[in-house]
């Protein structure tokens, strides 16, 4: 492996063998002219000339086959010239070194050669240009392709390498981001089980909660319902005593007379089956609130039953009456209910009135806060109309279909402020809220969806736009079957632009 450096080294030093030989071979050309511009010269200065220049030339090709063979940090040479160079510089049949040696020598002979010696007979010129032309250029051409071919190896050695790295880093990111994947989804995981575990021990305070009270008030209230109609018997027969008494004595004497009269005796007698009535009707309406709450608290059976969803629905509504009913600066909210023939639902009957308490709690939520912030649009039924325009009726519409083949839809929409499309995104999101801290946990809707999607095969799907309203569609199997490819949905799908509430 090279770092940058490294690679930058070796492709200088390389550059440089291969420019520095070349410039031997260049020098030997050059040298060889020079000596026969020296032996023609016909002038003397001319040929002093020629002289230093032909023993610049000799120095600097000394000094570069020196460089080549041993090294010169000047130029950028290493001077470890590869086993097949060194043969070539000192082996036969090149034997480059003693060559280049030799013609060095010549070179400085003729270089040092009298005016007189210098013809063209001369036999260093006769050396000088033999060498020139046939073996030294030859072996200087060898060794500069030598130098090329092994400069080329070590190129793709580099850009192999330098590949194989790139590689290397692209395996090892891919294998990060995988791993943070990997690490994400965990997080999910983690943060979805301890939502379903807060949930459902809300749910369980809930439901614990529900059927304590359902329990203590069952026994007194079933006292009361079983005495009554005992008392209505007794107070039938009394009123026939009382009756018979008159016809038989009917002058009991003015004490009598007078308390008859302020007791107003004939309209109690005509009144009291009334009061007693009523208040059989009011100990059945108690009975019937106990039962939907001790059905409510059925929540944490996480068995599977035949389930009347309207019967969750109407049961939830009734644990949320108090929430519905006007208060104070608001008036009350109005539940329309529009039933469909419903089949009963195979299902886990206490989720299911979950998925429903928590929906309608959000919508009773949105409305709260509808009715409390300042009228901001000109949204046709919503709660909050043009300036001065009369607030519509706060309003969850609850509307029940059968779903062909063997589905079944609840739609549960309000009139609130509706969500903006930034809220919408993260709906279904463990822990999102808007709520002030302390009032939401931000998990309502991300248990509901895993209760409807994932445990039941079903879907859950808002359809939402600011000033528009709010629509949850609920959708159910009639048989049971959970979704084994839960979260293939993606959060698109389950997430619309809003229909009208
Ligand atoms: N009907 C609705 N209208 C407008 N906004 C809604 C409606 N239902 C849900 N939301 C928005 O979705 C957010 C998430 O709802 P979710 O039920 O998951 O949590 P929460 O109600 O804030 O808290 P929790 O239900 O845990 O007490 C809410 O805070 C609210 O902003
Ligand atoms: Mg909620």
């Amino acid at each position: 492996m090279y770092s940058l450096s490294e690679i930058s080294m070796a492709r200088e030093i390389s550059a440089a063998v291969v420019n520095v030989s070349g410039r031997q071979r260049m020098l030997s050309q050059r040298t060889a002219f020079f000596c026969l511009r020296l032996v023609c010269s016909q002038s003397a200065a001319e040929r002093e000339k020629l002289r230093s220049e032909l023993l610049d030339a000799i120095v600097l090709m000394e000094k570069s086959h020196k460089g080549l063979i041993e090294g010169d940090p000047s130029v950028k040479l290493a001077g470890n010239p590869s086993k097949e160079i060194e043969a070539m510089y000192f082996e036969p049949p090149l034997n480059l070194d003693r060559q280049l040696r030799d013609y060095i020598r010549e070179v400085r002979a003729l270089a040092a050669a009298t005016d007189a010696e210098l013809t063209k007979d001369n036999p260093h010129l006769r050396y000088i240009m033999n060498a020139a032309s046939t073996e030294l250029l030859a072996a200087l051409d060898a060794v500069v392709s030598q130098y090329q071919k092994e400069s080329e190896a070590e190129q793709q050695a580099i850009d192999r390498n330098q590949l194989a790295l790139v590689e290397q880093s692209c395996a090892a990111t891919a294998a990060a981001r995988a791993r943070t994947l990997e690490l994400q989804q965990a997080l999910r995981d983690l943060q979805e089980a301890q939502s379903l575990l807060v949930q459902s021990e809300k749910m369980s305070s809930l439901g614990q909660l529900l059927a304590g009270v359902a329990h203590e008030i069952n026994n007194p209230v079933t006292f009361i319902y079983g005495n009554l109609s005992h008392a209505i018997n007794y107070v039938s027969d009394l009123s026939e005593l009382l009756q018979l008494y008159r016809q038989r004595y009917p002058d009991p004497g003015s004490e009598i007379e007078e308390l008859i009269e302020s007791l107003e005796l004939d309209f109690l007698i005509e009144d009291l089956p009334k009061v007693m009535s009523s208040m059989k009707m009011g100990a059945d309406r108690i009975r019937q609130i106990v039962l939907s709450l001790r059905n409510f608290s059925r929540m944490n059976d996480a068995e599977i039953s035949r389930m009347d969803i309207h019967e969750g629905i109407e049961n939830t509504l009734l644990i949320l009456h108090n929430r519905l009913k006007p208060q104070a600066g608001r008036p009350g909210i109005q539940a329309v209910k529009e039933f469909g023939n419903l089949p009963l639902v195979e299902c886990c009957a206490g989720s299911v009135n979950q998925v429903f308490m928590n929906i309608l709690a959000n919508a009773i939520d949105a409305l709260e806060e509808g009715m409390a912030a300042p009228a901001r649009s000109s949204g046709k039924d919503n709660l909050c109309p043009m300036p001065h325009a009369p607030r519509p009726t706060p309003t969850i519409r609850i509307r029940t279909e059968v779903l062909r083949p063997d589905g079944v839809a609840v739609r549960i929409a309000d009139n609130g402020p509706g969500m903006e499309p930034e809220v919408l995104a993260q709906l279904f999101d463990p822990f999102f809220t808007t709520k002030p801290a302390g009032k939401g946990t931000g998990l309502g809707l991300s248990i509901s969806y895993q209760i409807v999607v994932e445990k039941h095969g079903g879907t859950l799907k808002c359809l939402s736009e600011p000033g528009q309203g709010t629509e949850f569609w609920v959708e159910l199997p009639v048989r049971h079957c959970p979704s084994p490819a839960s979260g293939t949905e993606s959060q698109s799908d389950r997430l619309q632009p809003a229909a009208r509430a």
